[in-house]
């Protein structure tokens, strides 16, 4: 009896340190995608859902598997932003985003594009920003918004109007994101 309990103590925490990465990756993946489905991409989030979120997503980003993001040839394309909480662009009390709301990355050209279709009255119009991206190092992008357009009309940003990009965590499936303002972005690849 005695060298059972012995071997369960010694089994236990072996077998829970040994547990892989990918299955409590894939589990925490399950989890905020869940969530970030469950509240709207954030809009209908309550307070308690937002701790929730964070916590998931500072989990995952002890676990990303790919140093330098925006070295990785997998940061490039679109992907489609599955949770955030940034209300301005939720379009939190304006007008509803229809469809996805999807941000292009290419570190080839070092540009950004974030597009969305918004519902104005009923009427659908595309609309888009696009910016020039500035890294800092192979994790964090400075990032100038430089064109938006709304259906057939462009015009130039404000020179003010920029931002950042801290890519955190980066796999085949999903990304994380921190912006400026303290905003967490949970975006998925198209
Ligand atoms: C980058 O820009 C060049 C010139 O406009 C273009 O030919 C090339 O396809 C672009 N690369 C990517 C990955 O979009």
């Amino acid at each position: 009896m005695k060298i059972f309990s012995v071997i369960a103590i010694i089994v236990t925490p072996s077998y829970a340190f040994f547990t892989s990465p990918n299955k409590v990756r894939a589990e925490l993946k399950t989890k905020i995608l869940t969530l970030a489905d469950e509240t709207n991409r954030g809009l209908t989030a309550s307070p308690e859902q937002k701790e929730e979120m964070q916590t998931l997503f500072a989990e995952l980003e002890k676990l990303n598997p790919t140093k330098g993001p925006l070295k990785s040839p997998k940061v490039n394309g679109d992907w489609s932003l599955d949770y955030t909480t940034s209300d301005s662009i939720l379009g939190k009390g304006g007008f509803p985003r229809v469809g996805p709301i999807v941000q292009n990355i290419n570190t080839e050209n070092l540009t950004a594009e974030n597009s969305e279709v918004v519902s104005y009255f009923g009427i659908k119009v595309p609309r888009s920003i696009n910016a020039e991206l500035s890294p800092e190092n192979n994790q964090f992008t400075n990032v100038k918004f430089k064109r938006f357009n709304l259906g057939p009309i462009g015009f130039d940003a404000p020179d003010s109007f920029r931002g950042s990009l801290d890519i955190t965590y980066l796999d085949d499936e999903v990304r994380l994101t921190r912006g400026d303002k303290g905003n967490i972005f949970v975006l998925t690849r198209m």
